[in-house]
């Protein structure tokens, strides 16, 4: 079958080496793809928001199977115009993608099913949000409600901070319009974890656990990014630990959502904070994280396609994914800049080195080609990923592949990895 991969990040070049592998598939496309999909799929330049052009394209290719990456062709619908035409696809709906578009329903969805989270109020209002904020105290956390890329949370240390925080929000200066409503709660402490499961809205596979480091710089300091590398499987997440976030989390929002008429078929991201054997949610997102995917489907053995044709069709049955043993960590390099304003253009050097080594794989993002080279073209540039018989392991070969790859001003953490050696 021909299978067409929406995105053009990280997670879709690892969607598409995973997919490619499989015995069931002839041709993948990547739409709109990087310089690392063409090198195992037929690029098609479309942008993930051109729904229209998706869909001309799905229709008159043949496309057995639409696998889509990001949230933004996902909130706008693509599954719901897809199916309407008859196409398997994999992804929730538009209204299931809400949980990941909207905080404040995502916030009042928990609520109603009991599922753990922060404390938290939901705000229009400067002045009633102002008193919450007075009221609770700081540290707080202050979140534009709808899609701002990864950065519409503020860590706010002051009182005075949050209130300033919500005032460039509402005013509509900071997010645009998703900024208008906000969600202000509690700050929680702990270690995070990224739970992922695989649902077609009543049967649940969990993925093997992840964690990402969001933080830009070493030791989980300065802003916060779309993340600077991950790592499989995650000790924080105990076995213990899985069973409260399959009940408590995982169990009750599938529920939820289609007692809400909100079926949820697709990934299923629950971003946790873990501390003292409990679990509270910090947000759903409607996708598979990036870069949570790039050492999760190195460690997937199993065949992921007959998994995302079952839930395209609605029933997973008694599939099951299967993993390796060995571990794997994913250290992203990314752009002078980020996450601020960014280089690109840059000549990177080294990636057929890289690449040479066993157990590695360099996954690209925001990476372009010129004159017969691999340019920077985005924020995170690279997902340079290996699998290892332990973590430790993982990381050095990972490390050594990112040690023989640079450009001017290319900058990655040092210490990705490192909290699970901490706890083995
Ligand atoms: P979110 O997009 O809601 O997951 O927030 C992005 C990041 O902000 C999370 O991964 C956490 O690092 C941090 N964060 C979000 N909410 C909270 C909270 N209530 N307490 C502490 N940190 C938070
Ligand atoms: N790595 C975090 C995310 O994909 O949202």
């Amino acid at each position: 079958m021909k299978v067409l991969v929406v995105g053009g990040g990280g997670r879709e070049h690892a969607l598409v080496w995973k997919i490619a592998q499989s015995p069931l598939v002839e041709k993948v496309y990547c739409a709109p793809g990087n310089p690392g999909t063409a090198q195992l799929a037929e690029n098609v330049a479309i942008p993930v928001d051109q729904l229209d052009k998706l869909l001309a394209f799905a229709l008159e290719n043949g496309i057995a199977l639409t696998v889509v990456g990001p949230e933004q062709p996902l909130s706008l619908g693509i599954v719901d115009l897809f199916e309407q035409h008859g196409l398997k696809v994999f992804g929730p709906s538009q209204k299931a993608a809400f949980i990941e578009g909207s905080k404040a329903f995502s916030k009042d969805l928990m609520q109603k099913y009991n599922v753990p989270t922060a404390a938290y109020g939901v705000f229009t209002d400067q002045g009633e949000a102002e008193a919450f904020i007075n009221r609770t105290g700081a540290p707080i956390v202050v979140k534009a409600d709808g899609l701002a890329a990864g950065k519409g949370v503020i860590i706010a240390q002051t009182c005075e901070e949050a209130i300033a925080a919500v005032r460039d929000m509402l005013s509509g200066n900071a997010f645009g319009s998703a900024g208008s409503r906000v969600v202000i709660e509690e700050f929680l402490t702990g270690e995070e974890a990224s739970f992922l499961v695989i649902t077609d809205g009543k049967n649940v596979i969990p993925l093997a656990s992840a964690q990402d480091h969001k933080a830009i710089f070493d030791g989980d300091k300065g802003p916060n990014t779309g993340g600077m590398g991950a790592y499989s499987p995650a000790p924080v997440v105990t076995p213990v630990i899985h069973e409260i976030a399959m009940q408590a989390v995982i169990r009750k929002t599938v529920d939820g959502m289609a007692a809400e008429g909100r079926p949820y078929r697709g990934v299923l991201y629950a971003g946790l904070m873990v501390k003292d054997g409990q679990v509270k949610t910090l947000e759903f997102n409607a996708r598979f994280g990036d870069p949570e995917c790039q050492p999760l489907l190195m460690r997937m053995k199993s065949d992921i396609v007959p998994v995302l044709m079952a839930v395209a069709d609605g029933d997973l049955g008694t599939l099951s994914i299967e993993w390796h043993d060995k571990a794997s960590v994913c250290v992203v390099m990314a752009a002078e800049g980020y996450p601020g304003e960014i280089r690109k253009g840059d000549v990177i050097s080294g990636l057929e080195q890289a690449a040479a080594l066993e157990d590695v794989y360099v996954f690209h993002a925001g990476t372009a080609s010129k004159d017969n080279n691999c340019i920077t073209n985005g924020g995170r540039v690279l997902g340079v990923t290996a699998l290892g018989t332990s973590v430790r392991e993982a990381i050095e070969k990972a490390y050594r592949a990112v040690a023989a790859i640079t450009w001017p001003g290319v900058q990655y953490r040092k210490d990705i990895g490192h909290k699970a050696i901490g706890r083995i």
